[in-house]
């Protein structure tokens, strides 16, 4: 079995690709590097043993897929490429929109014309918005507040009405929470340009002395401890599940969405307190005001894919603070 991986120089889609390698498929990653490094491609074939082919193409570049897709066979289609910063997105809406639902579009138009209808896609709990209860399920009322998360929301509507369109596709679109820690090996991670967005890279940035202190965005969240709550998910958990996903869609038709998550939250403070037990750095913070757009509390009813998929998420917040601490501490500048 062939599957395309596109956006795999990335840092999910590298731990899928480091998974789907283990498990014996063959794979063809495709990235334009716009957020990432050639180097985590040479680190995934070093951690396997294996080689793949990996091509530096853009999906808006429909006729560079063409030639792609005439070249190799492929059974499905796991899609991670996008831009992801939410910050960014509402700088440059107009880039977000081209890339990540053009690049869609071209992606699924080239897939139709060479026959491959499987397609397991990279959706968010932002698309969840502000809900009203925890745990979300999958029948929760949609929402975005900001362009990325519109692009997800948009392009999870493209898929909708693609498979109403022609029934022969066979779809996953998979809600991730908070995907955070890295592969065992401390040889692939998730290496932020500039100054990170996410909680845990700033974490572990300050704690390797890059940055002076964390500033923890609001106190006054209806939480228990008052800072907000997120439902951290172990990255290589996170990939298990894309697994899954392929092989449902092997034995059904149809598209179902499934959120990935533990189904546990855990707020800023608890995230601070178990990776200074880990790691035994102290980090050093401040309480600021809310970040505009964030919500106070987001985590998972998994049940869904646990029921369907067989799969549920196996390891816990300390391994995910221990596994994004030896990334870190290996590569104090990412793959830079
Ligand atoms: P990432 O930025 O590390 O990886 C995405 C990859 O896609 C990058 O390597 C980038 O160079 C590539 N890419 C972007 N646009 C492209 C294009 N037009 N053509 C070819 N390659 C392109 O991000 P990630 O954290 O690995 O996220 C993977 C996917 O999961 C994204 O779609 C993201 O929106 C989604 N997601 C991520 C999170 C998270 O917290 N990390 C949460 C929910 C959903
Ligand atoms: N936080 C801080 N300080 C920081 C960074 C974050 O206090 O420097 C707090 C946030 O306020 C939030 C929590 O840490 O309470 C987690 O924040 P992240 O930025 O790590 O994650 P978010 O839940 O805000 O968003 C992430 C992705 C989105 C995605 C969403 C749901 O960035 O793209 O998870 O999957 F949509």
């Amino acid at each position: 079995m062939t599957i395309l991986v596109t956006g795999g120089a990335g840092f999910i889609g590298s731990h899928a690709s480091v998974e789907l390698l283990e498990k014996g498929y063959d794979i063809v990653v495709v990235d334009n590097l716009s957020n990432s490094e050639i180097d985590s491609i040479n680190r995934v074939k070093e951690i396997t043993g294996k080689d793949f082919p990996f091509y530096q193409y853009d999906l808006l570049d429909y006729e560079s897929l063409k030639k792609l897709f005439a070249s190799y066979n492929f059974d499905a289609v796991m899609h991670f490429a996008g831009l992801k910063a939410v910050g960014e997105s509402v700088e440059i809406p107009l880039e977000y929109y081209h890339n990540n639902i053009t690049g869609t579009i071209n992606l699924c138009n080239v897939m139709k014309e060479f026959g491959v209808k499987k397609l397991v896609f990279s959706s968010s709990a932002t698309v969840y918005g502000n809900p009203d209860q925890v745990p979300i399920d999958e029948t929760f009322p949609l929402s975005v507040t900001n362009p990325y998360g519109r692009t997800k929301l948009m392009i999870e509507e493209i898929l909708q009405d693609l498979y109403k369109s022609d029934q022969s596709w066979r779809i996953t679109i998979l809600r991730y929470f908070n995907p955070i820690g890295a592969h065992e090996s401390g040889r692939i991670g998730e290496s932020p340009k500039g100054i990170p967005n996410n909680l845990m890279p700033y974490i572990t940035q300050v704690a390797i002395g890059k940055r002076k202190k964390l500033q923890v965005f609001g106190n006054d969240y209806e939480t228990y401890d008052g800072t907000g709550v997120r439902d951290y998910i172990h990255v290589v958990d996170l990939v298990k599940g894309h697994l899954s996903a392929l092989q449902y869609l092997d034995e059904h038709e149809g598209i179902e969405t499934f959120n990935l998550g533990t189904g546990t939250g855990y707020s800023v403070l608890d995230l601070i307190s178990n990776f200074s037990e880990v790691t035994t750095k102290e980090i050093p913070y401040e309480i600021v005001g809310r970040r505009s757009g964030d919500i106070g509390i987001c985590y998972a009813n998994p049940e869904k894919a646990e029921k369907i998929l067989g799969w549920r998420a196996e390891k816990d917040l300390i391994e995910m603070c221990k596994d994004s601490w030896k990334w870190q501490l290996n590569n104090p500048n990412g793959y830079q």
